[in-house]
C-alpha cells in the first residue's frame, strides 16, 4: 500500500465529488469553480474536513497556479465534472461552438500540467455522441496521447444507492496501470432481478425510502430542518398538481410527480435565468424542497447551503453535483486499483464546529418562510461578507 493520494477538484461546485471522496478517506487538498456562490457552500461543508474552495476561472488559470494556491508539489488524484451545458441533451447541443463546451478541454489541459497518477472526469452521457462522437473522440486520444489508460462508462446512481435514476458519463484515467474491472459493481439492485441474481442485496433506494421522515415544509417542525423551505404555487399550479398522480407529468406545466416507491427523475441544474425544474413531492401537491433534493442526491443532512445562498442556486448546486455515493464508489474503486490507502476517520470532522449557517434573525427567517418564494431570481446582485470571504485572487 502506498500513502493516502491528494486530491484536487476542479469545477467543483458545492462539492458532491469531494464529499464522496472525502467520505471514503481521500485528501482532498482544494477545490476550484468560479461560482462565488458555489464556493461558499464548498467552504462551509468542507472546511471542517481539511478542504478548501477557492474562486477561480481555470480557463485563466495554469496547473502550476493550482499547485502554488494549495502549496503542493504534485497531485495524485485530480478530478472534476466541467460544465455539461453545451453538451446537454436540455442544452442546445452546440458542441464546441459553445464556449463552456471547451471547459472540458482545460481538463485536458490540467492533466497534462500536473500529470496525475490518476484522474476522474464526470460528464453527461451525450457527451459521447455530440459532433457524431468527434468530441469524445478528441477527449480519448488527447488523454492517450498524453499516455493516459482510459475507462469510461455511463454510471446509473441509482445502482450504488442514490434514489435517483441519474445517469452520468465517468472517465478513469491511470497512468502506467491498466484498468481493469470498471465500472464498480452495482451495490443495488431493480426490484425486477431475479431472485437469484439479487441473493438478498439491498434493492433500489425509493423517494419514500429518503423523504418519508420529513415533516412537510409547512408545519412548526419543518423550521429547525435546515434548507427545508416551502415554495409558493399559483391557485391554477395548486389544482393541477392535486390532480397529478404519482410517476406522471403535467403536460401544462412539466412538472413530475416523484413515485414513493421508485428512485427519483434525475435533479437538473436548470441553465441560464430559468428556474431549475423541481419534481413534485409524492405526497404533497408542491415541489420538493432543497433539503429534500439533497436527499434525493445522495447528501446526508449534515451537508448545509448557508442562508446568503439564494435559493435558486441552492436547488442548482444539488442538481449540478456528483451524488457523493457515486463519488465515494468511484474512490475506493481507484484506491484498490493504485494501491492507495484510504483514511476515512481522518476526514469526518466535527459539522458542529461550523458557525450557524442562518444570518438572519428568528422573525425574518419566519417572514420569509411564510411569504415563500416563487421567482426565479439567482441573486445575482446580493452580495455578503460570507460570500464575500470565499473569494481569492486568481494566483499571478
Ligand atoms: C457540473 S458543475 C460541477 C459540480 C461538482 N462536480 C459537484 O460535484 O458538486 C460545473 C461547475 O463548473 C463551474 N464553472 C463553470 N465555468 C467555470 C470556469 N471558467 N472556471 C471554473 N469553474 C467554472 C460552475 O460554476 C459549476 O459549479
Amino acid at each position: 500500500m502506498v500513502g493516502c493520494p491528494t486530491v484536487i477538484d476542479l469545477f467543483c461546485g458545492c462539492g458532491g465529488f469531494s464529499t464522496g471522496l472525502l467520505d471514503v478517506g481521500l485528501a482532498i487538498k482544494g477545490g476550484f469553480d468560479n461560482n462565488v456562490r458555489a464556493i461558499a457552500a464548498y467552504n462551509y461543508n468542507h472546511n471542517y474536513r481539511g478542504a478548501q474552495g477557492f474562486v477561480l476561472d481555470l480557463s485563466k488559470a495554469s496547473g502550476h497556479d493550482l499547485l502554488q494556491v494549495l502549496q503542493l508539489n504534485k497531485v495524485d488524484l485530480l478530478v472534476g465534472g466541467p460544465p455539461c451545458q453545451a453538451f446537454s441533451i436540455v442544452g442546445s447541443r452546440q458542441g464546441l461552438a459553445d464556449p463552456r463546451g471547451q471547459l472540458i478541454f482545460d481538463f485536458v489541459r490540467f492533466v497534462a500540467e500536473l500529470r496525475p497518477t490518476a484522474f476522474i472526469l464526470e460528464n453527461v452521457p451525450n457527451l459521447q455522441t455530440i459532433s457524431n462522437g468527434q468530441v469524445y473522440q478528441q477527449l480519448i486520444d488527447r488523454f492517450r496521447a498524453l499516455e493516459y489508460n482510459i475507462a469510461y462508462d455511463v454510471l446509473l446512481a441509482a445502482d450504488y444507492g442514490v434514489p435517483q435514476n441519474r445517469k452520468r458519463l465517468f472517465m478513469v484515467g491511470t497512468l502506467a496501470t491498466q484498468i481493469a474491472n470498471f465500472p464498480p459493481a452495482a451495490t443495488h439492485f431493480h426490484p425486477a432481478t431475479s431472485a437469484v441474481k439479487l441473493m438478498n442485496r439491498p434493492l433500489y433506494r425509493t423517494c419514500q425510502d429518503v423523504l418519508e421522515d420529513l415533516p412537510d415544509v409547512t408545519s412548526p417542525a419543518a423550521a429547525a430542518i435546515p434548507n427545508h423551505e416551502p415554495t409558493q404555487h399559483t391557485k391554477k399550479a395548486l389544482q393541477e398538481l392535486a390532480n397529478l398522480a404519482p410517476g406522471k407529468r403535467s403536460k401544462k406545466y412539466f412538472y413530475d410527480r416523484l413515485h414513493p416507491e421508485r428512485p427519483s427523475y434525475t435533479l437538473r441544474a436548470g441553465a441560464g435565468n430559468f428556474t431549475p425544474l423541481r419534481p413534485i413531492h409524492y405526497r404533497y401537491d408542491r415541489v420538493i424542497s432543497v433539503r429534500e433534493s439533497a436527499r434525493l442526491q445522495g447528501f446526508t443532512d449534515d451537508f448545509i447551503w448557508i442562508d446568503t445562498i439564494p435559493r435558486l442556486q441552492q436547488y442548482r448546486q444539488v442538481g449540478n453535483a456528483v451524488c457523493p455515493p457515486v463519488a465515494a464508489t468511484l474512490g475506493k474503486f481507484i484506491c484498490e486499483l493504485l494501491g492507495w490507502e484510504r483514511a476515512p476517520a481522518q476526514f469526518v470532522g466535527n459539522p458542529a464546529s461550523r458557525p450557524s449557517a442562518s444570518t438572519k434573525s428568528q422573525l425574518q427567517k419566519e417572514t420569509e418562510r411564510l411569504s415563500c418564494i416563487r421567482g426565479a431570481s439567482l441573486g445575482l446582485g446580493a452580495t455578503s461578507s460570507t460570500l464575500d470571504a470565499a473569494r481569492i485572487s486568481p494566483p499571478s
